[in-house]
């Protein structure tokens, strides 16, 4: 996009919401493509909220995570600015003081890197809006743009910038879909999955030992990458049949299938490793009992941690709440629990 700046002093401010995938994107090919399309549920109440100050300058940062002054993040921002200045040159021409909070509980050991740099990148682009005569905010091109610069600070956060059901990666069962950014789902979705709920089971709030960029790292040299690329690929294609007839058993067995195969993967890496935990398992045994014995439709799905995501349907609200508070909350660390569920979408707030 040829842009023409005038550079002034400003302020915006977005907040952007987590995602959790059903189609699991694990492993990359090049510099942030992704090896496998993968489609993703967006949060409502797991948010990061980003403010971003900026006024004539050379590119000096502040960065405030909760108030506080975060000189890690700092460095990390730095360099995510060095890579995209060569698409958005007004980095280089301004000073940014950052602040960031969210609205999850600090360290609970839910990934903020998808709501973190949706929101970042929301920003930048708004400023891009702002100080430039172009105004595309609300154009579709303005989203796609954002999810563009989400996409090279975190792949999962290029699904966080669209609300509902997003999904990120070149396959041939999404039209127009591309490896650069995301894409909210453009199918009608059967009336069963409207206002999905995500309870989020807190295992444990611990740094993981594998981050999730190492993760992908190993999926290069491992034996079952290829094979893992055509299941995900023929499980995209289930998934979205099961998502339009509003099938929930083959949705149940997909999404659980996606979660076990992506920790499967972390198995099967050299060297190989576990991020689930005794009760990680003890949940999701759980969780298969009470689904075959009440009929109740509720399924688990995890992230690249210990944590459970449990997903089920409102209309499945009363069941899986009562089986959820008296039966896993105590597997949890100190009972902690996020209710989350489906939401809009990021927004801007000034
Ligand atoms: O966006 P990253 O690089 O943190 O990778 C995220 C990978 C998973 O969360 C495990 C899967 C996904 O698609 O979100």
């Amino acid at each position: 996009m040829k842009t023409d700046y005038s550079i002034k002093s400003g302020l915006v401010s977005w907040q952007s919401p987590s995602n959790i995938a059903l189609i699991k994107y694990w492993g990359k090919k090049g510099f942030q493509i992704p090896a496998n399309a993968s489609l993703s549920i967006t949060l409502s109440e797991s948010v990061t909220r980003t403010k971003i100050e900026y006024r004539p300058g050379t590119g000096k940062m502040l960065f405030y995570f909760e108030d506080k002054k975060n000189q890690a993040f700092a460095g990390k921002i730095a360099k995510y600015m060095e890579i995209i200045a060569d698409e958005l040159p007004y980095v280089k021409y301004l000073d940014f003081e950052i602040q960031s909070r969210n609205t999850f509980p600090h360290s609970a050991g839910i990934a903020s890197s998808a709501s973190a740099m949706s929101a970042l990148a929301l920003c930048l682009c708004s400023i891009e809006n702002d100080i430039s005569k172009n105004n595309l905010e609300e154009n579709k091109n303005f989203y796609q743009r954002a999810s563009h610069f989400a996409r090279i600070g975190s792949g999962s956060a290029s699904r966080s910038v669209y609300g509902k059901l997003s999904s990120w990666g070149k396959s041939e069962f999404i039209p127009d879909s591309s490896d650069l950014f995301a894409s909210p789902v453009q199918f009608t979705v059967h009336p069963f999955f409207e206002n999905f709920q995500d309870t989020i089971l807190i295992v444990s709030k611990g740094e993981k030992k594998v981050s999730s960029s190492a993760g992908h790292g190993l999926m290069k040299e491992n034996p079952f990458a290829r094979s893992r690329y055509s299941q995900a690929s023929a499980n995209l294609a289930k998934l979205i049949h099961a998502l339009k007839t509003g099938n929930s058993e083959d949705f149940i067995a997909i999404v659980e299938n996606e979660a076990l195969t992506l920790h499967g993967m972390m198995m099967a890496s050299n060297p190989g490793y576990i991020l689930m935990k005794p009760n990680t398992v003890a949940i999701i045994k759980k969780i298969q009992d009470f689904r075959e014995q009440s009929g109740v439709n509720l399924c688990f799905t995890l992230d690249a941690g210990p944590n459970v995501h449990v997903l089920y349907p409102e209309t499945e609200r009363a069941g899986a709440g009562a089986f959820i508070e008296q039966e896993l909350k105590p597997l949890c660390e100190a009972g902690q629990i996020i209710y989350d569920k489906m939401g809009n979408g990021p927004q801007r707030i000034n």
